[in-house]
């Protein structure tokens, strides 16, 4: 498989407080990486830093595939974009529209085959029935669907989300994972996702990176299961439970679906709901 992004010797600092530390690493076209670690392990600035939003100390950043210049094909939400402004008047539509706006040149004007896309996009995401209401009427679940139907209707090569679901019960948070995992199959849309959710991550994602503040781990689940060193970094029972979940997802996709649409994140994390889960696996 292609290389689409490639990173090397990454450096990162906030004043002389350095953040991130010799990261490396490839990502190849079609993966689906759950970037993890605790809370300021760095998650959001490594992703700030791959969209250029933030300058590294040092190191190199390559895209493949010709993302080099256009880095408006690489698709961004935000970590915690949701609005409890139920009067912010934008539409679902003008907001999904911008998405093809940012990337024109001038004159920002839509075509009709612009238009064709929204309207796509807003199918694919089940959510063209909300195409003329203000977002800041919609729930938490359908305004994260929104933002990330403005992310995808420029068909980003790659989509990077940062902690998309950690405002969202956790029904919705597993639909959301679903549509992203359906994006990435579909689509083979590249898609780098942010979670501090070490327990149900790897449901959905085929490879681990496990930041904190540098680079603990990166690879397959696999290796990550057979890695001595990741037990000695994480203790037998949590790599284990890592990787139960990966191992689940593989091996009885539509048992595992169904019941994390019921169980909480949290859950998840618990010996008790690991035993729930395992109890449905048949
Ligand atoms: N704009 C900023 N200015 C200074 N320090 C920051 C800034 N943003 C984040 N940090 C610090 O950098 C570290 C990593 O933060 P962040 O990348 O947000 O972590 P994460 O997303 O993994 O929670 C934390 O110690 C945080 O306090
Ligand atoms: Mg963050």
């Amino acid at each position: 498989m292609e290389t689409i992004l490639k990173v090397e010797n990454l450096n990162v600092s906030y004043g002389r407080h350095r953040v991130l530390n010799d990261i490396a690493f490839d990502i190849k076209k079609g993966d689906y990486v759950g970037i993890v670690g605790p809370n300021g392990s760095g998650k959001s600035t490594l992703v700030k830093t791959l969209l250029g939003l933030i300058p590294a100390d040092s190191g190199k950043i390559h895209f493949g595939n010709g993302l080099e210049l256009a880095r408006h094909k690489i698709g961004y939400l935000p970590q915690v974009a949701i609005t409890t402004d139920s009067l912010f008047p934008a539409k679902v539509r003008e907001i999904v529209e911008m998405g093809l706006l940012v990337q024109k040149k001038f004159p920002k004007i839509l075509h009709k085959e612009d238009k064709t896309k929204v309207n796509r996009i807003l199918d694919e995401l089940s959510i063209s029935d909300l195409k003329e209401e203000k977002i800041g009427q919609l729930s938490g679940g359908q305004q994260q669907r929104v933002l990330l139907a403005r992310a995808m209707v420029g068909e980003p090569e790659i989509l990077i989300l940062d902690e998309p679901t950690s405002a969202l019960d956790p029904k919705i948070r597993s639909e959301f994972y679903q549509m992203i995992q359906s994006l990435n199959q579909k689509r083979q849309v590249t898609i780098l996702l942010v979670s501090h959710d070490i327990g149900s991550i790897g449901q959905y994602t085929n490879k681990m990176l496990y930041l904190d503040q540098r680079l603990v781990f990166f690879g397959d689940y696999k290796d990550f299961c057979h890695s001595n060193d990741m037990t000695d970094y994480f203790g037998f029972e949590t790599q284990h439970k890592m990787c139960w979940q990966h191992g689940a997802h593989d091996h009885n996709h539509s048992h595992v679906k169904l019941k994390t649409s019921t169980s909480s994140v949290e859950d998840v994390n618990t010996d008790q709901s690991l035993k729930v889960v395992g109890g449905e696996k048949v």
